[in-house]
């Protein structure tokens, strides 16, 4: 302040606080609703499912609430090294500063609001979008309010996804086909190892854990292709383990499921039962069958590497 008092003998010092907040104010009003309306839309991971949307609404708040934070340090930066750069030769130190209840207790009360309203918004997006997407273990709290389900079940194994559709006789098969429009429970299990089962434009995503049914739920909003990834380090072909899925009209899924059903029914007989997990231990005996019958793969890729049988 003593420094201060003398400048302004000389001239008035600007007030360097309301310039910086007016320009702050200033730049975030323009940046923040830029930034929404134009690079929102582009946000990941797109707007497929109700789980994808919600969470790029979610990506797109988080961002514009980050936009006055960045905006604020790099104000602040640019101003310091404009405005109160030390002259040539100038090695003087500046005036010692010991704390300053003002801005220490409005930092801590604008960051606990921040941190708090965040809680309360999180916790309301995974409420509406029934869990956002993510494994909710074996009881889900958060299930769509509808009556009309699809049940497909998602199998982990080194290194494939198998899907099979209890609504339709239980077939098991590598191609994941959805209707839009109608929520999707996926029941995603594992027969060997900790896979993670992730669909990326869906966004979806749940641990796929041996000897437990992982449920998540979406409903697919938009037609099209989505790539579903393995998110869980598995094994040698872990980065290998991903394939493609679609969402169709309900009209195309439904013919596809009846045709499948029926395509695959000999297959489907000697498949274990559908159950929420299987035993491990079927599937190599399952392998031989398979191949004896001359049908291995058909029936969703079963395939043991260690079986000697296999062709
Ligand atoms: Cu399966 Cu990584």
């Amino acid at each position: 302040m003593s420094e201060g008092a003398a400048v302004s003998d000389g001239q008035r010092e600007p007030r360097h606080g309301l310039r910086l907040l007016t320009l702050w104010i200033v730049l975030s009003a323009i940046c923040c609703p830029l930034f929404y309306i134009l690079a929102g839309p582009h946000m990941p991971p797109g707007d497929m499912s109700s789980s994808a949307a919600g969470q790029q609404f979610d990506f797109n708040v988080l961002a514009t609430i980050a936009t006055p934070v960045v905006l604020g340090v790099l104000i602040y930066f640019g101003y310091a090294l404009t405005f109160w750069r030390a002259k040539d030769d100038d090695e003087t130190d500046g005036p010692a500063i010991h704390g300053n209840t003002r801005i220490q207790v409005t930092w801590i009360s604008v960051t606990s609001a921040i941190v708090l309203a965040l809680a309360a918004f999180g916790t309301v997006e995974l409420w509406t979008v029934q869990g956002a997407g993510a494994g909710e273990g074996p009881q889900p709290i958060w299930k769509p309010d509808s009556s009309n389900i699809l049940q497909v079940q998602v199998i982990g194994q080194q290194w494939a996804w198998t899907y099979r559709y209890p609504q339709f006789g239980g077939f098991e098969t590598t191609q994941l086909e959805l209707p839009v429009g109608r929520p999707v429970q996926f029941n995603v299990t594992s027969l060997d190892v900790i896979h993670g089962f992730w669909a990326y434009q869906l966004g979806v995503k749940a641990d796929a854990n041996p000897g437990v049914n992982n449920v998540a739920y979406t409903t697919p909003k938009h037609t099209g292709s989505f790539v579903v990834r393995c998110d869980e380090l598995c094994g040698l072909w872990h980065g290998a383990m991903f394939d493609y899925g679609k969402v169709v009209s309900v009209s195309a899924f439904n013919t596809w499921a009846q045709q499948t059903q029926v395509q695959l029914a000999s297959v489907t007989k000697i498949l274990p039962p559908y159950a929420m997990t299987y035993d491990p231990t079927d599937i190599a005996s399952l392998g031989k069958v398979l191949t004896q019958l001359g049908i291995g793969g058909a029936g969703g890729g079963y395939y043991s590497p260690n079986d000697p049988e296999q062709p």
